[in-house]
Formats: C-alpha cells, sequence, structure tokens
C-alpha cells in the first residue's frame, strides 16, 4: 500500500541555523522558508535526489510542534511521510485494522497541497505517520 518516502520532517528550535547548516555544511538544496499558518508551521523544503526533508518550526499559538520542541529542545524527527495513491482507501483498510488515525479520518490539504493523514505514532513504534495521496 504505501509508496516512496515522501519526506522526512525534522522539528528544529532554530529554523535559519537549520537552514543554514543543511546548506552550507551539509551541501543541499535549500528552498527559502514557507509560513504554513493551516499547519501552525515555517517550514523549509530540502530536496534530495531520493527524497525531501522538511525542517518545522512553530508558527502562531498552538502549533502542532510547540510541545514536541518543548520536550526535545534541540529538535528532533517528528514524522515520516509516505505516498499512498488513494488516502480514502489507505484510512479505511488501516481503520479496519485497529490502527488510529488522527484528526477525525478526514484527509487535510498538506503542505505541498495533497491530501494527507496522520497516524497515532503508539499505533507504530513511536512514529507520527504521514499518509500523502500523490
Ligand atoms: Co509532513
Amino acid at each position: 500500500m504505501i509508496g516512496r518516502l515522501n519526506h522526512v520532517a525534522i522539528a528544529v528550535p532554530d529554523l535559519e541555523v537549520a537552514a543554514a547548516q543543511y546548506r552550507d555544511m551539509l551541501g543541499a538544496s535549500v528552498a527559502a522558508p514557507q509560513d504554513e499558518p493551516d499547519h501552525g508551521v515555517t517550514v523549509v523544503f530540502i530536496e534530495l535526489p531520493n527524497t525531501k526533508i522538511e525542517l518545522l518550526h512553530p508558527l502562531g499559538d498552538n502549533s502542532p510542534i510547540a510541545g514536541f520542541l518543548e520536550k526535545n529542545p534541540s529538535g528532533g524527527i517528528h514524522h515520516l511521510c509516505y505516498e499512498v495513491e488513494n488516502i480514502a482507501a489507505a484510512r479505511d483498510r488501516l481503520l479496519a485494522q485497529g490502527a488510529r488515525v488522527l484528526g477525525g479520518g478526514e484527509p487535510k490539504i498538506g503542505a505541498h497541497g495533497k491530501p494527507v493523514l496522520f497516524l497515532h505514532p503508539k499505533d507504530f513504534n513511536g512514529t507520527l505517520i504521514e499518509l500523502e495521496e500523490v
């Protein structure tokens, strides 16, 4: 059911420092920061040959990243995103097997303009999983 690894999202305490590190130290192709007010984050997209890295920083009040950074002040891997062909079918298959889909199970439009869902990390070895329809 799942396809490519679309991206790894890393919550970072300082977006400029993290972006500069990927650009200057690691020599990656780093885009300009992009505010995503609907998701409460500012994102820096990093294109790698086989996947993407997304640096996430809280934006506004009630950011979903704020609590994570409180628990992990130096930052950390926040979620993995796998591609699926049909997000409704993926959700139904997961629900039928007892997995918990966050946010009521209705896909939202994610940072790339495609429908996404998140799966409860406790059901997946402590890893928050995002599914993105491609
Ligand atoms: Co993501």
